[in-house]
């Protein structure tokens, strides 16, 4: 069974299909990204996800309860961070009386009140803020208090729409160990929604690539890695005559590409897994000392571009 599952589901506003067809599966206890440039239509899905937008056909479900037949279960089971700007505190009141208030709207038990804010608002950092006007947080404090807000209730699921957007660096650190944190201690379902390739590769076991509201891609990162990348660049080190090394990879054609910096060439090689053995060998026929013959990383985001362009950066 799926946390969260979408059966072709969409949403237009106009001519605009904002969501067409959407066909997704996230597994409980995964920390899922949605990942797309903006417009893709990720704000959407997670609206139409928390029940707050009708779609205009397909369906979806969340921790098992779906959206049309049961919003009333899904609210209940789920956390939203709504996109910022969208928070929705009441500036007036402090942060504790917020959380108070969602509290017993969420039907949190009376005699649990207190110490689920008071764990949730350390958890955060956040207790020395306690009775600070809800208006007056930085703003890295108030998304902080909003995932309090989502996790008040102690839900299954939780739809976070960009929850570092706000944030600069070091607060953005602290959400995601934070999300990381959670996910370790409770095991639950995360469905993050962001245009930050380096976040989503640091804390998403599971990724699907959104654009012009259809998924392109998706898989775990190491799934979408071998899916696309039918090139991969190595960094050769050698000890000796660095021209003569490069005359020897450069003759291959399954060499794409030939860098050197004094010691060290930068090779882009087609069919990494069947042709490296291969150079390796002539390299080392050729008598060339190999110290070094290491994959360079491939981020995300060359993935990223690579299907969002189709190929075409
Ligand atoms: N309430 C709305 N009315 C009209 N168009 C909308 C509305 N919400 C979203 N859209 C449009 O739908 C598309 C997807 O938007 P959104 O889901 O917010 O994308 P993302 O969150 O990926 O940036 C965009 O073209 C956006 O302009
Ligand atoms: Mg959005």
């Amino acid at each position: 069974m799926e946390a969260v599952k979408s059966t072709e589901l969409r949403k237009t506003f106009g001519d605009i299909i904002a969501v067409d067809s959407l066909n997704l599966h996230v597994s409980p206890g995964t920390i899922f990204g949605l990942l797309g440039p903006n417009g893709a239509g990720k704000s959407t899905t997670i609206r139409l996800l928390s029940t707050l937008l009708y779609p205009d056909s397909g369906t979806a479900s969340v921790h098992y309860f779906d959206i049309l037949e049961d919003p009333v279960a899904v609210r209940r089971i789920t956390g939203v961070l709504p996109e910022e700007g969208n928070h929705t505190h009441y500036d007036s009141l402090s942060a504790y009386e917020n959380l108070e208030y969602f509290a017993k709207l969420y039907d949190v038990s009376k005699d649990k009140i207190h110490t689920r804010i008071e764990e949730l608002l350390n958890f955060m950092n956040l207790w020395d803020r306690k009775d600070d006007k809800a208006g007056e947080l930085s703003t890295g404090n108030r998304q902080r208090l909003a995932l309090c807000r989502a996790l008040l209730h102690e839900p299954k699921v939780l739809l976070l729409d960009e929850p570092t957007s706000a944030l600069d660096p070091i607060a953005a650190k602290r959400v995601r160990e934070l999300i990381l944190n959670l996910s370790k201690t409770y095991g639950q379902t995360f469905f993050i929604n962001s245009h930050n390739l380096a976040e989503v590769q640091r804390i998403c076991d599971q990724i699907a690539i959104i654009n012009e509201g259809k998924i392109l891609i998706s898989g775990s990162t190491s799934e979408l890695r071998a899916t696309l990348q039918t090139e991969q660049e190595y960094r050769i080190r050698i000890i000796g005559d660095v021209d003569y090394a490069i005359s020897i990879i450069e003759a291959e054609e399954f060499v794409e590409s030939v860098e050197a910096e004094v010691d060290t060439i930068v090779a882009m090689i087609k069919n990494p897994i069947e042709n490296n053995s291969i150079l390796m060998k002539k390299l080392l026929d050729a008598g060339v000392q190999i110290v070094e013959f290491a994959e360079e990383e491939t981020t995300l985001e060359d993935l990223y571009l690579q299907v969002v362009t189709g190929g075409d950066v």
